[in-house]
């Protein structure tokens, strides 16, 4: 049995040794390729949605702009004596909250309203730092000025009519473009110059952008949607991933999209051996695999399985490994822990929790380790648990800090730097929080086992900031004033 030294503020359980890596359950397999279990996930958040919709929580006009708050005693009161503006917190700070209705996407009575990605840029000549905020309407556009105040710069509408069951936006950054793909049919991935951002006068802003005003606009998709855009910037390209329909040939695998001259964005070819993909990361390979040493390598969270591509030759690229786990659900997202020594990646699952399936069963989001040192033959070699329940969504690792946004617990960082030394992920623990989802706290172990709450985050810029958009309010602007060290546990 492990023995756990747990320091006070330090509660992460690690329960190492039983998680375990096992070859794709051809049994239940029909049904994830059948996009059933997609479906039925679906279903579920549309029906939360539509609950939110009809009690007016969606109407973000009703969460005004804040002011800096500290994290005091485990709490940021950023109104005094109200409990929805009072945010849990661990060693981050409050600096600024603005309404995605301000950020150009109001509620649209019964058709809409939802956060969902964000993103953002850092102009390498001027260092001014730009978030780009995934909307139902569209992408919001603002600058972190020094203080950590946002500044509203402007608002880039769909390119498609809008449609109540595609309310979010996927963005990634490529160079000084921010790639933006949506559920939306017939929307296409946009591709915007964040150097127009640069030249608004401030009197001025915010701007209101035609749907023309992108350098380039790809729409060689199936119908026009994708559920996810990934990049690739060192080898410039894009990647749809989950453009349904399932049954296209590309089967909503990997669609590799040059980015070269990112005004003419053209396919590259297509990936559909293992059917749908969520999400994906590609990376020039670095690592201890020699076999692969430079090769183009894609990470793909597919539903039920760790996929490995070597996609090198977008034209004829192929599987290296497919590899499910015990307690997998819906195999969501994914992130190695070092893109310059690819030893290990960290995986999370966005059903285990409601499915009550494998460690996960309590209730408590789990993030699955994977050894990835032969890339034939990954490993899931532990595995670590949160403090608050929940649902675990979208997560990147920088310098040893994952940050994940956790649905309704918000945005949660863990210092994962332990795992090359102790791949059970006993040595990790979580250093700091922000809760941006106050109605759920008093729900049994702090959270509700739902979708609501932040979505994700961005955290890469060099001030420190950290920007997460939300489903239901708007953006937070948060920062992580302390890196405690992990108290050790003791095997
Ligand atoms: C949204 O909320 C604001 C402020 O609470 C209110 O004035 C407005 O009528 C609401 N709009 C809708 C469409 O419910
Ligand atoms: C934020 O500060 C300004 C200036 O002091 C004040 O007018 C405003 O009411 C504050 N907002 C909140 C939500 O407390
Ligand atoms: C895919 O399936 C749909 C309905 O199930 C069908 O209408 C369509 O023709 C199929 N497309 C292809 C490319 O097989
Ligand atoms: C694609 O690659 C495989 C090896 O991975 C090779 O056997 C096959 O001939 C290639 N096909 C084409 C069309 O190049």
């Amino acid at each position: 049995m492990r023995v756990k030294t747990i320091g006070i503020a330090v509660g992460l359980c690690a329960v190492g040794a039983l998680a375990k890596e096992k070859a794709v359950d051809m049994s239940r397999h029909a049904e994830y390729k059948s996009g059933a279990v997609m479906d039925r996930i679906m279903a579920h958040k549309f029906e939360q949605w539509e609950a939110k919709l009809a009690s007016g929580a969606l109407n973000s006009t009703q969460w005004p702009r804040l002011n800096y708050t500290k994290c005091v005693n485990g709490i940021a009161e950023a109104i005094h004596g109200d409990a929805l503006q009072t945010f849990r917190c661990k060693n981050m700070d409050l600096y600024d909250f603005i309404n995605h209705a301000t950020l150009g996407s109001p509620l649209a009575t019964d058709e809409g309203a939802s956060g969902s990605s964000i993103w953002g840029w850092t102009d390498p000549k001027s260092d001014r730092e730009f978030i780009a905020v995934g909307m139902f309407q569209g992408t919001g556009f603002a600058e972190i000025l020094p203080k950590g105040r946002l500044l509203n710069l402007g608002f880039l509408p769909a390119p498609a009519t809008l449609s109540k069951y595609a309310l979010w936006k996927e963005i990634r950054g490529y160079k000084n473009y921010m790639v933006i793909g949506s559920e939306l049919e017939e929307h296409g991935i946009q591709i915007f110059d964040m150097r127009k951002l640069l030249t608004i006068i401030p009197k001025k802003a915010p701007v209101k952008f035609s749907v023309d005003d992108v350098t380039g606009h790809f729409k060689d998709l199936p119908r026009g949607s994708t559920h996810n855009v990934v990049i690739n910037e060192e080898f410039q390209y894009a990647v749809s991933v989950g453009a349904r329909p399932r049954n296209d040939s590309c089967g909503a695998g990997l669609i590799f999209i040059d980015l070269k001259d990112p005004s003419k964005p053209t396919r590259l070819g297509c990936n559909a051996q293992d059917g749908y993909v969520h999400d994906a990361q590609c990376l020039k390979y670095r690592g201890p695999d020699k076999r692969y040493l430079g090769h183009d390598i894609c990470y793909g969270y597919n539903e039920d399985s760790l996929t490995i591509y070597d996609v090198t030759n977008k034209a004829n690229s192929s599987i290296i490994s497919r590899t499910s786990y015990d307690g997998a659900a819906y195999t969501h997202q994914g992130w190695v822990l070092d893109r310059y020594n690819q030893e290990y990646l960290l995986l999370d699952d966005e059903l285990d929790e409601g499915n009550a399936a494998g460690p996960a069963a309590p209730g408590y989001p789990i993030t699955y380790i994977w050894d990835i040192r032969n890339l034939q033959n990954p490993k899931n070699t532990g595995h670590y648990k949160a403090t608050n329940r929940g649902i675990d969504h979208n997560q990147y690792v920088i310098d040893g800090l994952s940050y994940q946004s956790s649905y309704g617990a918000g945005v949660r960082v863990y210092d994962v730097s332990s795992i090359p030394q102790d791949p059970t992920g006993a040595g990790v623990c979580e250093v700091a929080y922000f809760d941006i989802y106050p109605e759920d706290d008093k729900a049994e172990g702090g959270g509700e086992v739902g979708f609501a709450g932040s979505w994700a985050s961005y955290g890469y810029f060099k001030s420190g900031f950290v920007a997460v958009n939300t489903m239901e309010r708007g953006v937070y602007l948060v920062k992580v004033t302390k890196r405690e060290r992990c108290k050790r546990v003791h095997a």
